[in-house]
């Protein structure tokens, strides 16, 4: 595994390598990984010839300052953890080397980027298309890897794929989750002992959900979800919303599409979680 930091450096040896014929799998990351991460390298290596992995906390999709200070920065473990599953390239570039001047595009594909992580993180969804688009470019993969926790973020990757021509394959990978059904997430090494019991509350409710929605209405699963949430001790409920899972936008009955997400947002202290449940599947 080569460890690179400048741009040039990598697209030199993956234009060797794509010369030779090999296909390259990207998993872009923001480092502090963890089991779920290496699922999706574990993906591309089986997938792809050679695999890159970016490790890049980019600001740009920063809209808290504070959450991007925070953000844990582990390179020399992440590497262990990506040489130990396989990983070609760990490309680590710096903010310079990503943005040697500031990055003014604006990117819209509303409405998927205006619902839900949009509406609460105004400019989240601007950054992250600013740099997988900017992956996307240096490293020209055939196939690109996203987990599905960030459901929203994923289904905007793929609008962005479709309307700017993209030339890559985008594959979503199912949630990991502790064995207590707590989804796997960087964040959740910011949580205390006990706020990590109070976090696990909102896989159990999300799950006791699916078996309520069997047996009621959409709205009525939406009430269950709040309610269940709002009377935990240390959580508090940013959104919960049940959703097409194409298009994000709000179902108002489970016969309406086939595809139906429940999308959810929660504070464990000053923790930021999300998660979310499928209801029906394509
Ligand atoms: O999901 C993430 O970790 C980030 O949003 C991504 C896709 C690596 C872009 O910085």
């Amino acid at each position: 595994m080569r460890v690179v930091n400048i741009i040039e450096g990598l697209q030199a040896e993956l234009s060797a390598l794509k010369a030779q014929g090999k296909t390259v799998g990207l998993v872009p990351t923001m480092g502090a990984l963890h089991a779920g991460h290496a699922s999706l390298v574990k993906r591309s290596v089986a997938e792809n010839d050679v695999t890159v992995v970016s490790v890049f906390v980019n600001p740009t999709q920063f809209n808290d300052k504070i959450d991007l200070i925070k953000y844990p920065r582990t390179l020399d473990a992440d590497c262990k953890l990506l040489e130990a599953n396989g990983a070609s390239f760990v490309f680590a570039p710096s903010v310079e080397e990503i943005y040697p001047q500031e990055d003014t595009r604006q990117f819209s594909f509303a409405p998927l980027d205006t619902v839900m992580e949009g509406a609460f993180r105004p400019g989240h969804f601007n950054g992250v298309c600013q740099i997988v688009s900017r992956l996307f470019d240096v490293v020209q993969p055939h196939k690109a890897y996203f987990g599905e926790k960030d459901f929203q973020q994923l289904a905007i990757i793929r609008e962005m794929v479709r309307q700017l021509h993209y030339n890559v394959e985008i594959v979503g990978c199912p949630i990991l989750r502790e064995e207590d059904g707590l989804a796997l997430s960087s964040r959740n090494a910011r949580l205390s002992a006990s706020e990590r019991e109070n976090a696990l509350k909102i896989s159990q409710v999300l799950f006791k959900s699916r078996t309520f929605a069997a047996t009621h209405s959409v709205s009525e699963t939406q009430q269950f979800v709040e309610d269940a949430i709002t009377v935990q001790p240390g959580l508090r409920l940013e959104y919960f919303e049940i959703v097409d899972g194409n298009t994000l936008q709000r179902v108002g009955y489970w016969e309406e599409t086939p595809y139906v997400v429940g999308c959810i947002t929660v504070f464990c202290g000053e923790v930021r979680l999300i998660d979310n449940i499928k209801y029906k599947e394509l």
